[in-house]
């Protein structure tokens, strides 16, 4: 692949992830929820959220801690994207 490619390859993800439209929830959660708490959060013995209501309501709780002010879809997208990879409800 040539530099150019290269490049091309490894900006257009970032580019992305700031828009609606190309939100990557996995790649959100990696770069902005880690710093507080890791993955093992979601899958603890003891875990709070119990509801996917419940989910949705931390998310907005800790999007708001984070001060990222995401979208409404892109809330909903990590909510899914949580849920389907995590809680399972
Ligand atoms: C400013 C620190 C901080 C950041 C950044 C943060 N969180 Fe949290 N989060 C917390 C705290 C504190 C808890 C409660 C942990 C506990 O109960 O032990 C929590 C808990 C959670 C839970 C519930 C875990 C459970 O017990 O079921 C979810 C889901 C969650 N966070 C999602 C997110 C998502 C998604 C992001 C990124 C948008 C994020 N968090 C970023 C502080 C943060």
């Amino acid at each position: 692949m040539s530099m150019r490619a290269l490049m091309i390859a490894l900006l257009l993800p970032l580019a992305g992830s700031v828009t609606a439209a190309g939100f990557n929830a996995e790649k959100f959660v990696a770069n902005n929820c880690a710093r507080c708490h890791d993955s093992s959060v979601y899958t603890r013995a003891d875990r709070r959220v119990q509801s996917l209501r419940q989910l949705d309501t931390q998310v907005r709780r800790c999007d708001s801690m984070v001060g990222t002010k995401l979208f409404e879809d892109d809330i909903n997208l990590l909510v899914d994207y949580l849920n389907q990879r995590y809680y399972h409800f």
